[in-house]
């Protein structure tokens, strides 16, 4: 007999870094903490309906239709022919817009997911990505899903068509840790995709590809020294690192402490560094943020190894 759908699902959905430095849209990977929360039940009115959203300061719109969690949500249910199911959501925001932790992916990692598994999941994990980057396309007006894939599925996700959503999985080393920190600052996606180049010189691209290459073996060889000779931004970084108060001193500060590579976090201003160990990814976590406290800017430093999980039920 089939089981009964749940009542209700709560579930989880971490931040991730997206880019990873030289893989632009391409390549991603989720850290354990922070993450959105999103839960849902069987409602009584027809559709999707968003009735409590809580840690957003009141800027995000309970519309489904104008919110990742619900877009994500309302595309799923119409794929499945299910446009009147009825659905309630709640969404807790439990880290900040803008902060280049690919917020607005996690929202629409979890409204994608918990529906999923509340009607008895019909869809696997990996179908579900088409539903959570069309969520996350509605926040930033571009397609992309290197937020969105190692969110959903954890650990690195490398991308070779976004239009194809064909994405592979790459295995993380054992001791590769993240050291992500957050400046209280609000970076817009859109004003960060805005100042990027349309077209780059021939020579920044070679240089662009061998990292991303070199990066790619380096973390499935798990040879530290290619992922650190690797994590290297040129088309990028140079230009958005103006939006990022002390963002070189950072880089200093974070090299210095022994990362292996260092670099911006989706589209900022969050940074982020690779580091070997634990030990050194607290350490190089702590140099930054102390930079950015002396601009003075209040911050939130992450330690974490590579999530290999991705979104998940949690207790209700
Ligand atoms: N790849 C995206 C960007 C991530 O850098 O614009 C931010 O959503």
């Amino acid at each position: 007999m089939p089981e009964k759908d749940p009542e209700e699902i709560r579930v989880f959905a971490p931040a991730t870094v997206a880019n990873v430095a030289c893989g632009y849209d391409v390549l991603g990977f989720a850290i354990n903490a922070p993450g959105d929360e999103v839960v849902v039940r069987h409602g009584t009115k027809p559709g999707v309906h968003i009735t409590k959203i809580t840690g957003d300061g009141g800027k995000l719109p309970k519309n489904p239709g104008q919110n990742t969690a619900g877009v994500a949500a309302m595309d799923l249910l119409r794929h499945l022919g299910m446009t009147d199911r009825p659905v309630e959501m709640e969404i807790h925001k439990k880290m900040p817009f803008g902060s280049g932790l690919g917020s607005s992916a996690a929202s629409a990692v979890a409204g994608a997911y918990a529906v999923n598994k509340l009607i008895g999941e019909p869809l696997t994990k990996r179908q579900l990505l088409p539903f959570a980057t069309a969520g996350e396309a509605s926040a930033d007006g571009a397609w992309h899903a290197d937020n969105v894939a190692p969110c959903l599925l954890g650990g690195i996700v490398f991308i070779r068509s976004n239009e194809e959503l064909d994405v592979s999985q790459l295995p993380a080393p054992a001791n590769l840790w993240a050291a992500v920190v957050h400046p209280d600052i609000e970076i817009l996606t859109k004003v960060a995709r805005d100042i990027l180049p349309a077209d780059i010189p021939l020579g920044n691209a070679t240089q662009q590809i061998g990292n991303l290459g070199g990066l790619l073996c380096g973390i499935i060889q798990e040879d530290y020294g290619l992922i650190s000779r690797s994590i290297h931004d040129v088309i990028a970084e140079p230009r958005r690192q103006k939006l990022i108060p002390d963002f070189y001193k950072a880089k200093r500060a974070a090299m210095a402490g022994g990362a292996l590579g260092f670099s911006i976090s989706g589209a900022g201003p969050s940074v982020f560094a690779l580091c070997e160990g634990e030990g050194t990814a607290r350490h190089v976590a702590d140099a930054v943020s102390a930079v950015f406290t002396a601009v003075p800017l209040s911050n939130q430093a992450y330690v974490s190894r590579i999530n290999p999980r991705g979104v998940h039920v949690i207790d209700v």
